[in-house]
């Protein structure tokens, strides 16, 4: 394991509880447990799957569903740590009786330690919170140690994807990412961050954010 002081003890600023779980939820965790990945185990699962996708902040799943349900090939580790979503995402990954899927319920900084190096062949951020005010802009998931650390992890040529509506937040994420020479980003024409992806599904945040009248842009840089 790694040691790197920004993943040893983050602080986290969201929310973890909402309301109370629904009967189906609580039923969710139950018997949705075993997706739950534990720190130790993660390095293993590169034993045996070539493939990986990490969802960071999946929310109520949508992407993270729908692309474990269609590329059987490929295996996803979901990372998010509001407790209300992960159970609603569970109880569809229960529901499709998925394979593919792994769990972390908690905050994605605690185990990027325990990813090998060259390991992932693709990050999702989609639509994560912008922490829009100033003095709170250090609680923005993407900052120059979260973009360092990342990049071991990643094989050559995989890619981060990062979704936002929120003009300070597009503007923060490519400022960060273009400063950091060992990822390319991956545009051509403006369609390139004005349409969203083939490989990724319409999440709660992109619906909400198109019925609001806001303009989400999807980024995709790739390791060098
Ligand atoms: C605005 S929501 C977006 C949810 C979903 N991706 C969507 O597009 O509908 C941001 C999500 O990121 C999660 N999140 C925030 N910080 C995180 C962290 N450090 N690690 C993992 N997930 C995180 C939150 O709990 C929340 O579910």
């Amino acid at each position: 394991m790694k040691i790197n002081s920004f993943t040893e003890n983050p602080q986290f600023y969201g929310r973890r509880r909402g309301r109370k779980l629904s009967k189906s939820g609580q039923l969710a965790i139950k018997y949705g447990e075993h997706y739950f990945i534990k720190k130790g185990e993660i390095s293993s699962i590169f034993n045996y799957q070539k493939n990986i996708v990490l969802e960071i902040g999946f929310g109520d799943g949508e992407n993270l569903i729908n692309s474990a349900k269609l590329n059987s090939n490929f295996f996803y580790i979901g990372a998010d740590p509001f407790l209300n979503t992960t159970a609603k995402c569970l109880g569809k990954i229960l529901e499709y009786k998925l394979k593919n899927i792994f769990i972390w319920p908690d905050d994605i900084r605690k185990i990027l330690n325990f990813f090998p190096d060259n390991s992932v062949s693709e990050i999702k951020i989609l639509f994560p919170d912008p922490w829009p005010k100033k003095k709170h802009r250090n609680r923005r998931l993407i900052q120059n140690e979260f973009i360092k650390t990342i990049y071991p992890i990643i094989k050559h040529q995989g890619t981060v994807t990062i979704a936002t509506d929120h003009d300070l937040l597009k503007k923060w994420v490519l400022e960060k990412f273009q400063n950091f020479k060992e990822f390319e980003w991956l545009v051509k024409n403006s369609n390139d961050w004005r349409l969203r992806p083939k490989d990724c599904f319409q999440t709660k945040y992109e619906l909400k954010s198109i019925n609001q009248n806001r303009k989400p842009s999807w980024f995709i840089f790739k390791k060098k």
